[in-house]
């Protein structure tokens, strides 16, 4: 798995007792619980953020070790607006994870992103509003802009493309990923101008969970499935039942691809 060097002062007395190899693993809806995962430990981490979404789980899926976080809370109880995306980053860097995977649920806008298809995003574009979207705020030795020309980190990346193709898993190389504001679902015309933008999904977790991770030198990857195509883009409203459909087939398969990618 690929390493990345932090620019990030959490020294490594400060660090938790994770093994530096295992991957992070933040699940989205559908993937609130890792099956084939065997528990180690599970550990509530404290952060100068407030609390982290669950406590983190430490374990190995299918053999390899993982560190796993529901960003949804263990009941997938939190909307995307409530997440505590600083604390959730926080803490996998303070597990001492270096490449941390965000699993995504999305709405499928550009026509090769249909329900059920798994991407890869490369991009991403940011819809969202008042979120703490920040580590760099106060008490800086000097104002920080991170580079985020591309947003992902490209090792990650290319493992998960690997780790797919080695599953057998049909996955979408790249594509625009707009994060939304939610809870709500968008409207059409919304759906119209990020298609406009040149968004390929929709989803409302990808920021700032992103660019935090980056201020951590974290190296995060998403892999997202679309699970509807957005408001406009079928007949008729969006249903809860074509997601949960969506939902459950296809995290079966992305559950293969992280298998593979956390045993590299
Ligand atoms: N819009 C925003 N987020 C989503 C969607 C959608 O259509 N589907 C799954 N997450």
């Amino acid at each position: 798995m690929p390493r990345v060097s932090s620019p990030w002062p959490i020294n490594d007395s400060e660090r938790g007792a994770a093994s530096v190899q295992a991957l992070g693993i933040i699940g989205g809806s559908g993937l609130t619980r890792l099956q084939a995962l065997s528990i180690e430990r599970q550990e509530i981490i404290t952060t100068p953020y407030g609390e982290p979404s669950a406590p983190l789980t430490f374990g190995r899926f299918d053999g390899s070790p993982i560190v796993f976080l529901p960003r949804h809370g263990p009941a997938h109880t939190l909307p995307p607006h409530r997440v505590n995306y600083r604390a959730n980053l926080w803490a996998m860097k303070h597990a001492g994870v270096e490449n941390v995977i965000g699993m995504a649920a999305v709405g499928g806008i550009t026509r090769s992103m249909s329900p059920g298809m798994l991407v890869v995003p490369d991009q991403i574009i940011d819809y969202t509003w008042g979120r703490e979207h920040t580590l760099f705020e106060v008490d800086l030795p000097a104002v920080t802009h991170i580079d985020f020309t591309r947003p992902y980190c490209d090792e990650l990346r290319e493992a998960l493309l690997r780790g797919a193709h080695r599953a057998g898993v049909a996955t979408h190389d790249g594509g625009t990923y707009g994060a939304t504001q939610g809870p709500r679902l968008e409207s059409a015309a919304e759906i119209t101008r990020m298609e406009r933008d040149g968004c390929d999904v929709v989803g409302m977790t990808g920021m700032p969970e992103a660019s935090l991770a980056r201020e951590l030198g974290l190296c995060y990857a998403c892999l997202a499935l679309s699970v509807n195509w957005a408001a406009g883009k079928s007949e008729g409203p969006i249903t809860m039942a074509e997601i949960d459909r969506h939902l459950a087939d296809g995290m079966q398969r992305a559950r293969r691809i992280l298998a593979v990618v956390a045993a590299e």
